[in-house]
């Protein structure tokens, strides 16, 4: 019964999408081989978020949805940020609320205005005493919530990924636009200190020109699937193919390479293995052959830019594998490299003569020039007012959590533009649907949608402010 059921929602799940995209003016049409998605033109009343700040906020009042395991965690490192404060915790599940207030409590914070149930979020939106909603709630709310909240005058910032399919990434950024109101992707990855280190050695121009980048989401869930609440996670790649989770892999190499401050993305094209372990897993959770499990054990996406550059994105979570994201960057005159092993190569000779077998003459710095150079190329956000050390101290992810949450309030307290905008959310969310299209018509290219139509080209190089 089960198994027809799940057939039926593949079924469905493909006609949808086949369905939501001809005639629709966020969907695509089928030319010359290619899936091609509309950009459609901006209505009168949106304005590009482009380079937007709003006006400084002293203290950013935060209001957090969905306390679960990431949601906890953000709530226990906002003790540790002065200007903000936690006014409203949600959660649907009471006790997850509760234990919100108690920790919020332990840290000596006030107390926090308390909503729950299926849609304690909107009655939280509608309160006016909040400035930003912070959402960690499964991936299937994140663009109703957001568009919601920004709705309702909140800026918001926003899990991974941000949004699960075009039409939803359409809707963040039309929101965004009309409403003024920050919508940031909480990309966490961008602020590990290996790829921030990086990114200040390609904007110094270390690596030359960047002209490959890879990503990944490469980790094995089998001690967490149990824990999502109401099996959110399992159920969408049950139900679905293709990168899934690409926001931890594409966003600091799309950061590297300036993706809509000077390049932008084109085509993609991406094919999967089949569902080999991952049928398995369902087959021991649900029974056997109850469910056809959709996604498969590797999704390998190719992108090329506009300017003719290439990136390499990974998805695999069932496998047993140490965990990767794969980073690296190659360019022109130098290699980063970060899965298994740090490495970089820059200033490398070429010898004159090599014999041809000896495949180990370029090498990567010793740890003595490695070391070396993450000092020198710190990234200036970090190293302004020890915030790499605190970061350190405070943890998450070993420290880039925080780095992430205390750049998101440093910005919105100092009326600065934030360091992802809409269009990052929308173009590294993206994958999501797109890399979907692409295996189900048999692996064709699919055009990309230009999310700042025809704007990505207007700054010169990402900006963190400082
Ligand atoms: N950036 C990262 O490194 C990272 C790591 C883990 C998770 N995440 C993201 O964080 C989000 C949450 O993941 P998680 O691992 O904490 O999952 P989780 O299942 O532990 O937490 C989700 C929470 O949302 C709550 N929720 C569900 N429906 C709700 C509703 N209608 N209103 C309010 N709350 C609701 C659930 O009760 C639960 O507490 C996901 O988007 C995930 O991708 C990001």
């Amino acid at each position: 019964m089960k198994r027809s059921i799940s057939i039926l929602l593949a079924t469905l799940c493909a006609l949808t999408l086949f369905a939501s995209c001809k005639g629709d003016k966020y969907g695509y049409k089928l030319k010359g081989g290619q899936v091609v998605y509309n950009t459609p033109a901006r209505p009168a009343d949106q304005q590009s978020m482009l380079g937007f700040a709003c006006d400084p906020i002293e203290n950013v009042r935060v209001a957090f949805v969905g306390l679960g395991m990431r949601g906890m965690e953000a709530v226990r490192r906002y003790a540790y940020i002065d200007g903000a404060t936690v006014v409203a915790i949600c959660d649907l599940l009471p006790e997850r609320v509760a234990k919100a207030q108690d920790a919020l409590k332990k840290s000596g914070m006030p107390v926090a205005a308390e909503y729950s149930g299926e849609d304690g979020w909107m009655e939280l939106c509608q309160s006016d005493d909040i400035d930003l909603v912070y959402l960690a709630v499964p991936w299937q709310l994140h663009t109703k919530i957001a568009v919601y909240a920004m709705e309702h005058g909140k800026h918001v910032a926003v899990e991974v990924p941000a949004a699960t399919s075009i039409k939803e990434c359409w809707d963040l950024v039309n929101t965004s636009e009309r409403t003024r109101r920050h919508c940031m992707m909480l990309e966490n990855c961008c602020y590990d200190y290996f790829e921030l280190t990086c990114l200040n050695m390609a904007q110094q121009g270390l690596f030359g020109e960047i002209v490959h980048g890879e990503g990944a989401y490469c980790h094995n869930l089998d001690p967490f699937w149990d824990y999502y609440q109401g099996d959110w996670r399992m159920i969408y790649n049950r139900d679905h193919k293709g990168d899934v989770y690409p926001t931890h892999g594409i966003g600091p190499v799309c950061q590297a390479m300036n993706i809509h401050r000077g390049d932008k993305m084109d085509v993609l094209v991406a094919m999967d293995t089949d569902a080999f372990r991952g049928q398995d897993i369902a087959d021991k959770r649900y029974g056997e052959g109850e469910y056809n499990y959709a996604n498969g054990d590797n999704t390998c996406t190719l992108i090329r830019t506009h300017n003719g550059k290439t990136i390499l994105v990974e998805h695999s979570t069932v496998t047993p594998r140490p965990y990767s994201r794969m980073y690296q960057l190659m360019g022109t005159e130098g290699l980063a490299n970060k899965y298994p092993n740090k490495g970089i190569a820059i200033g490398m000779e070429t010898p004159d003569s090599l014999g041809i077998d000896d495949l180990d003459a370029e090498k990567y710095c010793t740890p003595a020039e490695y070391k070396v150079i993450m000092e020198t190329y710190q990234h200036p956000i970090t190293r302004a007012g020890g915030l790499a050390e605190k970061a350190k101290e405070v943890g998450g992810h070993g420290g880039m959590d925080f780095v992430m949450d205390f750049r998101l309030i440093y910005c919105l307290n100092n009326g600065l533009p934030l360091d992802q905008d809409v269009y990052d959310a929308a173009e590294w969310s993206c994958l999501v649907e797109l890399t979907e299209v692409s295996i189900r018509n048999g692996s064709k290219p699919v055009v990309m949608p230009d999310f700042t139509r025809g704007e990505w080209n207007k700054l010169d190089g990402l900006k963190l402010a400082e």
